[in-house]
């Protein structure tokens, strides 16, 4: 079916090969939120080594809900040299890039923030407005820095996944009750994003695949609604420290019937024989994080016929390490020294 070199096409972007670097914190930012050499030059390191999209960590596009204090910040006040310099090396390099827009919403830290997390009955509708503009102006300063497109981050227990989740959003107005009523916020954004940036623009979302309790209609949501692509994740995505098969493949083949949009599995890939196995069962991307946090070059060698699989243990220690100090890999990572000073354990 696929070969995993292979170029294609995802969206309006034109790729050297199925391959994924799924959205990784980098971790990379200043105190403050500012994007930093070093998170341009992770990108770029990334697409030199073979990695077809590079899709960046999640970007928060609401300063005072930051996931973490490494976590950049896209807003206003962000300088877009930096998306820019991003961007042109990872073309350079013949990758394409794509940045992950988010809100932490639920998960945001208060001893990071200063402000208590926001679920989703917290919002007034007028604090709705202005998430769905905060999102389209992350979305169009990238595209003006160059970047090939934006990934909405509706995964992993954040603001747009806990909109979906039934548990979560406790809203009784138009945005809670029913899956279309759980996905009225994200048919917005999605569509200001679109109508910001235009269909030459990739438009790409990560959702989960257990989180909504209707996951084949929230794909048929995203479908109706444009976006170009749906990356698939689980909210307990980061619950199987050792499991290094792809554990949400079962998911995602058991909600695709009658879906058409171009699907990218991430979790638990770790292998040439897994990212073929994907492939042969009908999914055109496979992404990967972890394989590549503890060696940026994994798909290089495996290309190369070096490696068959990343020596990565699966133990999600650089979950807990990387924000204490700038080894992003336990058992593999390289120090980067000049960041030393962002760094203190919280
Ligand atoms: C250190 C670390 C940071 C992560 N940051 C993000 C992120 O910014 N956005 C996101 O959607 N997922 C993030 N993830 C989750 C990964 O994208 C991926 O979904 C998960 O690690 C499972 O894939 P894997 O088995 O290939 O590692 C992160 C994972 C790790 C280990």
């Amino acid at each position: 079916m696929y070969d995993l070199w292979e170029p294609t096409v995802l969206g309006p972007m034109t790729l050297r090969n199925r391959t994924v670097r799924s959205a990784t914190n980098e971790h990379f930012s200043e105190r403050d939120g500012a994007l930093t050499v070093t998170w341009a030059e992770t990108q770029i390191e990334l697409a030199r080594n073979e990695v077809g999209l590079v899709i960046t960590g999640h970007l928060a596009v609401d300063r005072s809900q930051r996931a973490d204090e490494g976590q950049p910040v896209l807003d206003k006040d962000t300088d877009f040299s930096l998306l820019h310099r991003a961007a042109e090396g990872v073309h350079a390099a013949g990758g394409c890039i794509v940045a992950q827009i988010s809100h932490t919403g639920p998960k945001a830290p208060a001893n990071v923030n200063g402000v208590p997390p926001k679920s989703p009955a917290d919002f007034m509708p007028e604090e709705l407005d202005i998430l769905v503009d905060q999102f389209t102006f992350a979305a169009l300063r990238c595209k003006e820095a160059g970047m090939d497109g934006v990934q909405v981050h509706c995964a992993h227990g954040y603001l747009l996944s806990s909109f979906l989740n039934p548990e979560q959003n406790l809203r009784t107005d138009d945005y809670g009750g029913s899956l279309e009523n759980r996905f009225r916020l994200h048919a917005r954004i999605l569509a200001s994003v679109r109508a910001a940036c235009g269909s030459d623009f990739a438009l790409l979302v990560k959702a989960d695949c257990n989180g909504s309790g209707n996951f084949h209609g929230l794909l048929g949501l995203f479908q109706q609604a444009g976006v170009d692509g749906v990356e698939v994740s689980g909210v307990d995505f980061d619950g199987r420290a050792g499991n290094k098969k792809p554990f949400f493949l079962k998911e995602v083949l058991d909600a695709r019937t009658g879906i058409q949009l171009p699907l990218i599995l991430v979790g638990g890939i770790f292998s040439r024989k897994d990212a073929q196995a994907v492939l042969d069962a009908g999914i055109p991307f496979v992404s990967f994080s972890r394989a590549l946090i503890c060696q940026p070059d994994f798909l290089a060698l495996m290309k190369a016929g070096q490696l068959e699989e990343s020596p990565c243990l699966a133990c999600n220690g650089c979950y807990k390490v990387y924000r204490q100090r700038p080894v992003r890999c336990v058992t593999h990572g390289r120090p980067v020294p000049q960041l030393k000073k962002i760094f203190h354990s919280n």
